[in-house]
């Protein structure tokens, strides 16, 4: 990611890649009214991209990373949508979300992470799970984006590459199987619902709440 010196916005170019192929989805896949909660806004590049897009709904950025925060805050400042909440700090594997004690004024339902559980260790992804249990209610939606293996391998030998060099950064860190994440997440009421081929051997993984 970098950052301008003219302001505090970073730029992922990844982030703006994949920006429309996964609002498309976002679009067919999220219920229509709500508060959707994003865990891991990163740059806030895909906070302002889908809040204007997706405006029947409140569009909920987080961010554990307090620099992450204020690139979230200044692309937030750009969006032309007043159904963009300001950035508050959640970190997946917390055991209670501040949205617990603090909901926001429309109640969440979906909770959207892009590009998270392999760049943070498996637990961050069971906190995330966990969360989800927690607080999606009936029919509400978690969607993941990024890259999986399946049955424990990896669908391309880009993501392979990828995958290593993931572990050598932090051995905690890798590409998770669809079958361990889906198997995690049966066990918080979370049912596979879809599972979408997407560019650069992405997935998008749907879960809803039984
Ligand atoms: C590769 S970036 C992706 C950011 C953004 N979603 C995107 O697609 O551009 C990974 C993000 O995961 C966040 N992250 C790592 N561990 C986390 C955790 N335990 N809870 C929430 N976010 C976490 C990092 O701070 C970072 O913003």
């Amino acid at each position: 990611m970098t950052a301008s010196s003219a302001d505090q916005r970073r730029h992922a170019p990844a982030a703006e890649r994949n920006a429309a192929p996964i609002l498309a989805v976002l679009q067919r896949t999220l219920p229509a009214t709500g508060t959707v909660l994003e865990i891991a806004s990163g740059t806030g590049q895909h906070a302002a991209f889908f809040a204007p897009r997706l405006a029947s709904r409140r569009w909920q950025p987080t961010e554990p990373d307090p620099e992450l925060r204020r690139s979230i805050a200044a692309w937030s400042a750009t969006a032309a949508t007043d159904t963009l909440l300001p950035v508050i700090d959640l970190d997946a594997g917390a055991p209670l979300w501040p949205v617990e004690t603090a909901p926001p004024p429309e109640p969440i339902c979906a909770i959207v992470a892009i590009n998270m559980i392999h760049i943070a260790p498996w637990a961050a992804c069971l906190g995330l799970l966990a969360g989800a249990g927690r607080i999606l209610p009936p029919r509400g939606v978690l969607y993941l984006y990024g890259p999986f293996s399946r049955d424990g391998r990896h669908t391309a030998p880009s993501n392979a590459a990828f995958d290593s060099g993931l572990r050598r950064r932090d051995a905690a860190w890798g590409i998770r199987d669809v079958g361990a994440v889906a198997h995690a997440a049966a066990a918080v009421g979370l049912a596979p619902h879809d599972d979408i081929a997407m560019p650069a051997n992405n997935l998008s993984l749907i879960f809803r709440r039984s």
